[in-house]
């Protein structure tokens, strides 16, 4: 159950669940989804998109042969989730969680619904600290940070001011050859104004927001191994109809995916 605060203030995993039709939302968090639309009015339409991709990307992992999943901003389980679509193809796929938001941690038990011979859990922590999610036990317990891992980072980043290189080298200079690095994250890049102004919905409620390019996304997999077709839009990758697609749906969508290997 929230806490009298956490219905204070929207929470980033709340509205992202409004925008997706789920029903773990309150009315804080549907006004500033509704000033979002307002500027943004296809954002649903991106979060399905986004949404799909961590399917496509996560069969493409599993398909590889990646057998340990570690999965940043989580976000509010909502199915199928990563595990499921993982241990589909790989029933023995092991898949550890990790939210900073407590809202995601109230939620968590939904996603330790893998039996044997899979395994999930859930790490209360933040992207920002890398070094301490390597360490936590509940990591270490199931992920064997010796073999290959898939780190996805799904609709996260542009909830992070950070500098993401910095935080997906600690994460990758941790993981063995092979491990893959998957991203999905809003740019700036088709349509400035409708992301900026919300970015700007975020921030003004001290939440954090940072859109970036191109140019900036490409720079976090240049140690990496880019998996065809490189940095595109979500509809754009490994989407059999993608060659159809018209050029306002990126506008629409506004975010680039990208999935990298460490050689
Ligand atoms: C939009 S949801 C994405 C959910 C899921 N990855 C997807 O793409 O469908 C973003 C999630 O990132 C989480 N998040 C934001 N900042 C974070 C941080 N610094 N560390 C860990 N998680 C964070 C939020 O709490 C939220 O649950």
């Amino acid at each position: 159950m929230d806490s009298e605060h956490q219905l204070d203030q929207p929470h980033t995993s709340r509205v992202y669940d409004y925008f997706l039709g789920g029903k773990d939302n309150y009315e804080v968090d549907r006004r500033a989804a509704a000033e979002i639309l307002k500027v943004w009015p296809d954002i649903r339409t991106a979060a399905r998109l986004n949404r799909q991709f961590m399917h496509r990307s996560t069969k493409f992992l599993a398909e590889a042969g990646i057998r340990q999943f570690l999965d940043i901003g989580t976000g509010i389980p909502t199915e199928p989730n990563l595990h499921q679509i993982a241990q589909e193809t790989a029933p023995d796929a092991r898949v550890v969680y990790v939210d900073n938001d407590p809202v995601v941690l109230a939620h968590a038990r939904a996603l330790m619904t893998a039996g044997m011979p899979g395994a999930t859990t859930y790490i209360h922590g933040d992207v920002t600290d890398p070094a301490s999610i390597l360490r936590d036990p509940e990591l270490t317990e199931i992920l064997d940070l010796s073999q290959p891992i898939g780190l996805s980072m799904i609709a996260l980043l542009h909830f992070v001011e950070d500098d993401i290189l910095r935080i997906v080298r600690t994460f990758l200079d941790a993981m063995a050859p092979g491990s893959y690095l998957v991203i999905c994250t809003i740019t700036s890049d088709f349509a400035p104004e409708q992301v900026l102004a919300s970015q700007d919905v975020y921030r003004v409620r001290k939440l954090p927001a940072q859109v970036r390019t191109h140019e900036e996304v490409t720079a976090w997999f240049a140690d990496l191994d880019l998996v065809e077709p490189g940095v595109v839009p979500p509809h754009r990758w490994r989407l059999l109809e993608a060659t159809d697609l018209p050029a306002a749906l990126d506008a629409k969508v506004s975010c680039y995916c990208a999935v990298g290997r460490k050689p």
